[in-house]
């Protein structure tokens, strides 16, 4: 009631009181970054790696924030993953697939993240990469922001055609590396918004997009010593699961690597069931393992400024890395499939007073969640669950605010939670249910036109892995006699989708 007052005539009075306040959003975006961090490993931690990743700023983040263990991204893919964690919607209802197409062409015109706090008065600053850049995004859609958007000159860089390259001191000093100059422009843009933040005169939303750890791996010499060659693991998994369909498979050279020059010049196919030379898979792990702990610690040079300028107490601080990778599980590389490496990613959310302590969840939580937790975090009032056609809804969540987490972290959450990956020029659409103990996977023919949906009459393969025995997903049990009863169980929820697997008191359809 005071909130609502206070919102809408009474402006000038709210900013005297805590009450009313709201609070500004620092967004952190990391691509192609995987959960491989020290404050993620635990007993289901699909691929422990060695030595264990440097990453103190984000460790630093995750302990004053809730950490999300076992958060999902919709699909494993840039702007897919994207579009749909900033719109608050699925693949299924943004329409965004693959790389080309812009949500509001083809899905509807949704109100993003950005756009939402923009329309609640913030300043809107958006730098690097959020939205997955050019038509893909409309060119970062500028309805979503108050000022021109951002994007580090790259030139020096552009042209790098190997996967990987350990850029020395004397070079970056006189050429900053692209995520080098983007964390400079936050700092500068946290020093401009602040004193009208501080005042209580106008809020912001700093969105700040990191290109790294995404290839080519570029990154400061001096983050290679952190990781010694002698050190670096072989996957223990360098092979598809037993019984896995074909086409759950992503042929890694021909979608991303391949367009290297070192990769392409060891003549690898990407076919089923490959994978690269050992050396080249410890130096491309080593390489990726450096460009993590290289953008931690930009995350950590901007949050060193967030605090120094006073506003750590008034500022919510989130965190996401866009998907997944895989680096040689299964033999795959990049991302593109239904795989756990691939769907499981990093993300955290740090709200000033409900969070300092730190709060881990190990519950299953969704990309499409972040939408209306920061809304209702920021103190606005929570977004409408989506209608099921809701092209004409500019505003609503497809996910869960993910505040009754932080009052409880242990508090039975969503049954389920859902990810999908299309096919054969979108012609098949993988769809993946992830329970506390099973994955569940099954491929159906799928249309576009007149509808999109999936025929699930015709399957093109189907998948179950047991997370209890087999976190690697080495085993596909789909096909065990044994096991009919629960595929028929899980093949149900799985098409019944993400409405019916609601945390218990958020009803479905409200
Ligand atoms: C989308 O919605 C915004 C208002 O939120 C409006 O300004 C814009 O014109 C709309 N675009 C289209 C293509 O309808
Ligand atoms: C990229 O590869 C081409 C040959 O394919 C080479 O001529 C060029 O110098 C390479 N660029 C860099 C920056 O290495
Ligand atoms: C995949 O490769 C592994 C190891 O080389 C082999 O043991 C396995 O039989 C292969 N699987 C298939 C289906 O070919
Ligand atoms: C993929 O599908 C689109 C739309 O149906 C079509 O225009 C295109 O030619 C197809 N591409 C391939 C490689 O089949």
């Amino acid at each position: 009631m005071y909130r609502y007052i206070c919102l809408n005539l009474l402006v000038l009075l709210c900013v005297k009181t805590a009450q009313c306040q709201k609070k500004n959003i620092l967004f952190f975006v990391a691509d192609d970054m995987r959960p491989e961090l020290g404050v993620f490993l635990g007993p289901d931690f699909p691929a422990p790696i060695h030595p264990t990743v440097h990453s103190p700023n984000l460790d630093a983040l995750a302990a004053q924030s809730l950490l999300l263990k076992h958060a999902y991204v919709q699909q494993a893919v840039c702007s897919p993953t994207r579009t749909s964690l900033l719109t608050g919607r699925r693949p299924d209802t943004t329409h965004v697939y693959d790389l080309i197409h812009y949500f509001r062409n083809v899905g509807g015109n949704y109100t993003t993240i950005p756009e939402f706090f923009k329309n609640n008065g913030y300043r809107s600053i958006g730098m690097g990469k959020i939205f997955h850049p050019g038509k893909a995004s409309g060119f970062d859609d500028p309805i979503s922001w108050t000022e021109p958007y951002y994007h580090a000159p790259d030139e020096k860089f552009r042209s790098v055609n190997v996967s990987w390259r350990a850029v020395s001191k004397d070079e970056y000093k006189i050429h900053p590396l692209p995520d080098m100059q983007i964390a400079d422009n936050a700092i500068k843009v946290l020093n401009r918004v602040a004193p009208a933040a501080k005042s209580g005169h106008q809020n912001f939303f700093v969105a700040v997009g990191f290109h790294k750890p995404h290839l080519p791996f570029l990154f400061p010499e001096e983050f290679l010593s952190l990781y010694p060659r002698k050190s670096i693991r072989l996957p223990y998994n360098p092979y598809i699961p037993v019984n896995m369909p074909e086409i759950a498979w992503s042929n890694y050279i021909k979608e991303e690597l391949g367009v290297y020059r070192d990769i392409s010049s060891l003549h690898a196919t990407g076919a089923i069931n490959t994978t690269l030379p050992d050396d080249v898979v410890i130096d491309l792990r080593r390489a990726y393992y450096s460009a993590l702990s290289y953008t931690d610690s930009l995350v950590g040079k901007v949050m060193a400024e967030l605090v120094m300028l006073g506003l750590a107490d008034s500022t919510i601080v989130s965190f996401w890395g866009d998907h997944g990778w895989q680096l040689g599980e299964h033999g795959e590389w990049c991302k593109h499939t239904n795989f756990e490496d691939a769907t499981h990613a990093p993300m955290m959310v740090r709200v000033p007073g409900l969070t300092d302590k730190g709060l881990v969840t190990e519950r299953l939580t969704e990309y499409v969640d972040l939408f209306p937790t920061l809304v209702e975090a920021a103190g606005f009032d929570p977004l409408p669950l989506c209608p099921e056609d809701s092209t004409t809804t500019a505003l609503c969540r497809e996910g869960t605010s993910l505040m009754p987490l932080m009052q409880d972290p242990t508090r039975k959450w969503k049954a389920a939670v859902f990810s999908q990956y299309p096919r054969n020029n979108d012609t098949v659409m993988g769809y993946t249910l992830r329970t506390d103990k099973y994955r569940y996977t099954e491929w159906p023919a799928f249309t576009m036109s007149p509808v999109y949906k999936p025929d699930w009459n015709k399957l093109y393969g189907v998948e179950l892995y047991d997370h209890s025995v087999d976190p690697q997903e080495n085993y596909n049990r789909f096909g065990d006699p044994l096991l009919v009863e629960l595929v028929s169980e899980l093949s149900s929820q799985l098409r019944k989708g993400w409405r019916y697997a609601q945390p218990p008191g958020t009803m479905r359809g409200q």
